[in-house]
């Protein structure tokens, strides 16, 4: 397996559309997973889950929970909603939606208590070393900076991952900047054992191809290397 929810490739839908353009957009990516037969996985907004779970068999995770109780949380995301709805896990900690480490390691066992995987991001390999010892099911290795741009940490940054992969016990997957095959290979090159990534599927004129294009960066490794 090559990490452990067996997803190589992660796709953070973000808010980047509303939740019409985003049904379409998980049928489309589903229809490309089952042809070249690689699952892949998508975080979507925890409002959007329950109607993509119904349209879609993909592994769906949250882009974020808080770790409350049911209780008086005017505005907060329960764990147990995201389960009901049908999600695997949820991201954590994404840059753009940065927690404490102590609110971390209260999500992590919130969701641990509910049989929810998580995925928590980290900024730098520093960061990736303390949510380590809290045990997610992956940490996402993403240089803030490289975030949205075209220039990915595998090609920037390759000595994040080397370093990453040496230090952190728990698997490792990385993103920002993630656009074609040549990255996700690299990727996995380095260590790596997965890809989180976002604009590239988002903001492309073509999803599908992009996504093709993608897995066949993954299939070069695993061929490589089986
Ligand atoms: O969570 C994935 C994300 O932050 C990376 O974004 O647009 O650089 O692929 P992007």
């Amino acid at each position: 397996m090559i990490n452990r929810l067996g997803l190589p490739i992660i796709i953070n839908f973000k808010t980047y559309h509303n939740v019409e353009y985003n049904v379409n957009l998980a049928r489309a990516l589903e229809d490309v997973a089952k042809q070249e037969q690689v699952a892949i996985g998508i975080a979507v907004p925890a409002t959007e889950i329950e109607f993509i779970k119904e349209n879609t068999d993909l592994a769906v995770f949250s882009e974020h929970i808080d770790y409350y109780l049911p209780g008086a949380h005017t505005g907060s995301i329960l764990p147990e909603d995201i389960k009901y709805y049908g999600a695997q896990g949820t991201l954590l900690n994404h840059s753009e939606r940065k927690l404490t480490l102590e609110a971390i390691e209260k999500a992590i066992k919130r969701c641990k208590g509910l049989g929810l995987k998580t995925v928590v991001c980290a900024a730098n390999v520093e960061e990736a070393k303390a949510i380590d010892v809290l045990n997610p099911d992956i940490i996402a290795i993403e240089p803030p900076e490289l975030i949205g741009g075209d220039i990915s940490v595998s090609k920037a940054k390759p000595e994040i991952i080397q370093e990453a992969v040496k230090n952190i016990k728990n698997d490792i997957i990385v993103g920002a900047g993630v656009k074609d095959s040549n990255d996700v290979y690299n990727a996995f090159r380095l260590g790596a054992k997965g890809v989180l990534l976002a604009s590239g599927i988002t903001q492309a004129e073509n999803p599908k191809k992009v996504l093709m294009e993608l897995i066949q960066g993954y299939k070069k490794f695993i061929n490589e290397n089986p």
